[in-house]
């Protein structure tokens, strides 16, 4: 199976990069908190992924392992927190897969994975994976996660490490979608960013510890280029937010797990990093199941 692409983002121009001139542009980007709707953030992701999705891998491919599932910086896994339960023999979706290095972990526990990710960059990643381990391709789809190209109940289960819910402008919809392609019973978990951490700089140094914005503003942040363009986009959500989506959706709230920094791991992620990971959460891991 190869990669199919689902053009279900607005006005969608799948394979038309210039990488190289695209890299240039980004050292001259802004960057500040203004409104970004779903077009605008849709197309800045797959642009941004398929931009950056060979140094992503390059820089974050070793801590996401070949045969490991892992739901964030701190390093939980799947494999010991078991937020899926048990998963041979299910159906599942993983959103935002990038190369979808949970969605093997899944294959090779005898699941039946689906890895969906708007960028076709980070997809080919994926079959880069296996072509070099010689494993049977995991089945990719690209697509926004915005308007899911499933039929109803498709799914047992649905997951999301970091991928496309910080990125997208309307979650109470994602969440309606997830809902959608899951079966009665079926669980969704996803971790995204702690809310807490937007009132903090995104720095892993003493900077990172004081707080300079309103956990409350919801104003999303936003890369943009010398014309205005958006060329990132982060969308903020308090808790009470993700909670109220989730059951608006008809979810109901299972667990909220907040990873504690381990002992012993010095390894830094972008912002995240044992200083701050020791004094306040970095990432919340939300698990809902399908009413
Ligand atoms: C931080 S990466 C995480 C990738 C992977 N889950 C991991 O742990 O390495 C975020 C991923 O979400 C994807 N993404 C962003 N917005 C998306 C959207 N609207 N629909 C589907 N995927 C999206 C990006 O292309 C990227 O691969």
């Amino acid at each position: 199976m190869g990669i199919v692409t689902v053009a279900t983002t607005p006005q969608a121009d799948l394979h038309d990069l210039d990488t190289s001139a695209a890299r240039v542009e980004e050292e001259g980007d802004d960057a500040v908190r203004r409104a970004a709707g779903t077009g605008e953030s849709s197309r800045a992701s797959r642009h941004w992924w398929d931009r950056n999705a060979d140094e992503y891998q390059d820089e974050h491919g070793e801590f996401l392992g070949d045969d490991r599932f892992t739901w964030c910086p701190e390093g939980l896994d799947e494999a010991d927190a078991r937020l899926l339960g048990d998963v041979a023999g299910r159906d599942v979706l993983e959103i935002g897969a990038g190369a979808a290095q949970c969605s093997r972990w899944l294959a090779a526990r005898d699941a039946r994975p689906v890895a969906l990710d708007i960028s076709y960059r980070q997809l080919q990643h994926s079959r880069r994976i296996d072509l070099g381990r010689g494993t049977t391709p995991v089945a990719v789809v690209q697509a926004d996660a915005a308007v899911l190209p499933f039929a109803d109940a498709s799914f047992d289960l649905a997951c999301s490490a970091y991928g496309a819910v910080p990125f997208s402008a309307d979650t109470a919809a994602l969440m309606r979608e997830v809902h959608r392609v899951l079966r009665p019973g079926g669980r969704w978990v996803f971790s995204v960013t702690h809310p807490i951490r937007w009132a903090f700089p995104d720095e892993p140094g003493v900077e990172g510890l004081t707080a300079t914005s309103s956990y409350f503003d919801r104003t999303p942040y936003v890369e943009q280029d010398e014309q205005g363009r958006a060329t990132y986009v982060e969308h903020h959500r308090t808790v009470g937010d993700r909670v109220r989506e989730l059951v608006a959706a008809g979810f109901r709230l299972v667990d909220l797990v907040e990873p504690e920094w381990p002992a012993g791991l010095e390894q830094e992620w972008g912002g995240w990093s044992p200083l701050r990971g020791r004094l306040i959460p970095g990432t919340a891991i939300f698990v809902a199941e399908r009413g």
